[in-house]
């Protein structure tokens, strides 16, 4: 069957208001009245609901939760960003796709994005469970002009456009957990991956990887604690393609700011950034050391005063918050 006309024919039916007839959808693509009754049937498969009404003929009636190439490119408003869609139902983790397509030269922004992750990886080596349908899993390839030094600043943008991208589609108050978490209240919604290969002073690409819990009814008891989803936040479900869509335009517009002024470290990622004035312990040789966040740093560290009055410069790592997910020190 042709992809292509399938595409055509539905965005034909997202642009009329009321029905269309098959005889004018034939005529227009050039196809037979059989063809189109073809098409129309495999969209009802994906989900699409069309009305067929005898001497009327077609109307879209709603369109499903779908993060296809089709529904994430109609009306994506990016010059670059998610252009080049890479979608599997299935996936180990959308970061390796995309390393895995690195190599094959694909472009500047290209998405990869699935379904499901059989593999899904969180940072310092543990598991991201990414249960199918419910979230926004994807990774975003970028040949970057960052330097090496800059390249941890590639979370901290990530996590900026996302936190803004949340708030603007859903009006939930989301927050960042220096440096890659977002947070609603003391839960996690969103957990970001950045990875990257580099040659000595030049980056080849660098790829941050984002898990959005979207359209997840509930957690289990061990998690639902620390972790929480829009769905649940808002009391509806949402359609990721149209918040997948917000946080392209974020990123896009938040990187090239970076990148014009690498100096300027953005005032509202302090003002969203929920570790800040808070308790805060980190690790030094495995040993906890407790003080108080009072600062992010143009390199984006998180300065932190000590109980001890030192004042430490954490670049990475783990950094609990008092009150977050339960931390309590
Ligand atoms: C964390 O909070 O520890 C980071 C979680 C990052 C999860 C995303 S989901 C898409 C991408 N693919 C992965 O395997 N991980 C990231």
């Amino acid at each position: 069957m042709n992809a292509n006309a399938k595409q055509k024919i539905l965005a034909l039916l997202k642009n009329t208001n009321g029905y269309i007839s098959g005889e004018e959808i034939s005529s227009h693509l050039g196809i037979t009245r059989a063809a189109v009754w073809k098409h129309i049937r495999a969209l009802r498969e994906e989900g699409y609901a069309v009305d067929s009404v005898p001497n009327k003929g077609y109307r879209l009636e709603s369109i499903p939760d779908l993060v296809t190439p089709e529904e994430i490119l109609d009306g994506l408003q990016t010059k670059q960003m998610g252009r080049s869609v890479y979608f599997t139902d299935s996936t180990d983790s959308t970061n390796e796709e995309a390393k895995r397509h690195a190599l094959m030269g694909v472009p500047d922004g290209s998405l990869f994005i699935t379904e499901e992750q059989t593999m899904g990886k969180g940072r310092l080596g543990r598991v991201w469970t990414s249960p199918k349908g419910g979230g926004l899993w994807f990774s975003i390839l970028c040949r970057s002009h960052l330097s090496p030094l800059q390249i941890s600043n590639m979370t901290l943008i990530t996590g900026l456009a996302v936190c803004r991208a949340i708030r603007s589609e859903t009006g939930c108050e989301v927050m960042i957990k220096w440096p890659n978490d977002i947070v609603i209240g003391s839960r996690k919604v969103c957990g970001i991956l950045t990875e990257m290969a580099a040659e000595v002073g030049k980056i080849e690409y660098v790829i941050p990887g984002i898990g959005i819990n979207v359209n997840i009814p509930s957690f289990p008891k061990e998690l639902a604690l620390k972790a929480t989803s829009l769905q649940i936040e808002t009391g509806k479900p949402l359609r990721r393609a149209k918040l997948l869509q917000a946080v392209l335009v974020e990123l896009e517009n938040a990187l090239a700011a970076f990148e014009n002024a690498p100096e300027q470290f953005p005032d509202e990622y302090r003002r969203l950034c929920v570790s800040l004035h808070k308790r805060v312990r980190f690790f030094r040789n495995g040993e906890p050391r407790d003080g108080q966040a009072v600062d992010i740093s143009p390199e984006g560290e998180l300065i932190v005063q000590e109980d001890n009055g030192e004042i430490a410069s954490i670049y990475s790592g783990e950094v609990l918050v008092q009150g977050i997910y339960g931390d309590s020190f």
